[in-house]
């Protein structure tokens, strides 16, 4: 098939590259001339494990190309995935202007039938809006050209979204119409082969799904982690409550780890949306508002137990940071814990040595004004001086490292431990004063 991606941001070039490397040509169209340039010669800009050697192999092999020309990218495609970005306005509703533009561009340029699929996470009813404004173009245009109109949800996590795509849990796709679920399932027919995943429903039900996954998953997390912070108050370790809950087959082990919260592109971004959605639908999710303060407090808690550990704020201290990504695997930072953690140290006067195996550069060019923050190289040169360590992030590389040595190199020999990386009992052991998330026998600190 002849496919169009609009956006080559992390959605579109994952669904780029993996249509393509199912035997479909594919044209993705970006609005940023350099970035389409950078992807046209096979330099991907995002971190994401198997993504530029999947768009080389299929750059070199003609079957994905790369251009900022929106008319061409609309004539080229029988079917258009929108797969832009769609940020959280002041409000938490979802910016749709890049949705809009596509949707625009294609009323404008269409001259033959198209499928166009919403893969962007957009507010329920955008598959209507989209059909209106392209109606609209093509009114203008005094055209009379059939298309429709599908949601197709993308479920990527970041770190695992070549899997994810390949080997997909499900692939919703809304339409009621029995010509778009023929071509949607061409499309995906590569990877439908060993039992049937497509699951085909209404549009609207189709918009609500993602937003509900993304709200429940979120919601596990904030779940967890409040059951460690009453666990904290109880002298219970939420470890051996995770396990103890996890094996029932209802709860399961998956998202039930708790932390110093959520952070990413898509849950805080989603959870907000859905809310506002329900606000301006005249219903308050109440539970929803919850899970979000809940992990508001949550990325506080860091800094909060930091503090109680010594006493006092960390004015003129050296503080170690390790992990500075949202979670493993990834460089992205959006709405990281670490960046909490970061400005509060920044305000309290302390000088931060932070390491990430991936996320360091972009978090010297977040932070390039602010001298107190240096960017390390290794894990062991963030500890040089320090007087405390804090984890933010559970990169396995931490996970085996010499608690002796920590030790020594820690002035006081203090560990925050915000994901639970380390043995309590080991720490001990090592003489580390350590506190985890909600582990046994610690004092409550959480605000
Ligand atoms: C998520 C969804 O998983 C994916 O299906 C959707 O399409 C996009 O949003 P992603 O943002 O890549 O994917 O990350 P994910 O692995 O889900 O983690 C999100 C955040 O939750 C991270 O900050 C992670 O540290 C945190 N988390 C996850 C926990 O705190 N505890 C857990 O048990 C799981």
């Amino acid at each position: 098939m002849k496919i169009t991606i609009f956006g080559s941001g992390y959605v579109g070039l994952v669904t780029g590259g993996c249509l393509a490397d199912a035997g479909h040509r594919v044209l993705c169209v970006d609005v940023d001339k350099a970035k389409v340039d950078a992807l046209s010669s096979g330099k991907v800009a995002i971190y994401e494990p198997g993504l530029e050697s999947l768009i080389r192999e299929n750059l070199a092999a003609g079957r994905l190309q790369f251009t900022a020309d929106a008319q061409q990218g609309v004539n080229f495609g029988e079917l258009a995935f929108i797969a832009v970005g769609t940020p959280s306005g002041l409000d938490g509703e979802a910016d749709m202007t890049f949705v809009r533009a596509v949707a625009e561009a294609i009323g404008q340029h269409m001259t033959d039938y198209k499928l166009v699929i919403n893969k962007s996470t957009v507010p329920v009813g955008t598959a209507d809006l989209v059909t209106t404004i392209i109606q609209r173009a093509l009114q203008e245009r005094q055209k009379h050209i059939d298309f429709d109109v599908c949601s197709n949800p993308e479920f990527l996590k970041e770190g695992a979204a070549i899997g994810d795509f390949k080997r997909a849990a499900r692939i919703i796709v809304g339409t009621d119409s029995d010509r778009v679920e023929a071509l949607m399932r061409e499309c995906y027919a590569p990877y439908n082969r060993n039992r049937d995943k497509m699951m085909f429903m209404g549009v609207r039900a189709a918009e609500l799904a993602k937003y509900a996954a993304n709200a429940m998953l979120a919601t596990k997390i904030s779940f967890m982690n409040e059951i460690a912070n009453i666990a904290e108050r109880l002298n219970a370790d939420v470890e051996e409550v995770r396990r103890g809950i996890g094996s029932d087959p209802r709860i399961g082990y998956d998202f039930i780890y708790p932390g110093c919260g959520y952070g990413g592109s898509c849950f805080p971004k989603d959870v907000k949306a859905l809310n506002r959605s329900a606000h301006m639908a005249g219903y308050h999710p109440a539970l929803l508002y919850a899970v979000e303060e809940v992990n508001h407090r949550q990325k506080q808690v860091l800094y909060t137990k930091l503090m109680y550990a010594l006493g006092g704020p960390p004015r003129d201290m050296r503080i170690a940071v390790w992990g500075l990504a949202f979670k493993p695997n990834t460089d992205d930072l959006r709405e990281a814990p670490s960046l909490q953690l970061i400005d509060q140290l920044l305000a309290a006067g302390a000088h931060i040595q932070a390491y990430d195996p991936e996320a360091g550069t972009a978090c010297a060019a977040l932070y390039a004004a602010a001298s107190a923050l240096t960017i390390c190289e290794s894990s062991h040169a963030a500890l040089q001086r320090a007087d405390a360590l804090v984890i933010c992030t559970e990169w396995p590389e931490f996970r085996s490292v010499d608690l002796m040595v920590l030790a020594q190199e820690l002035g006081r020999r203090l560990v925050i431990d915000g994901r639970n990386v380390f043995d309590p009992a080991r720490c001990a052991a090592a003489g580390l004063t350590y506190y985890g998330i909600g582990r046994a026998a610690e004092v409550a600190v959480v605000p």
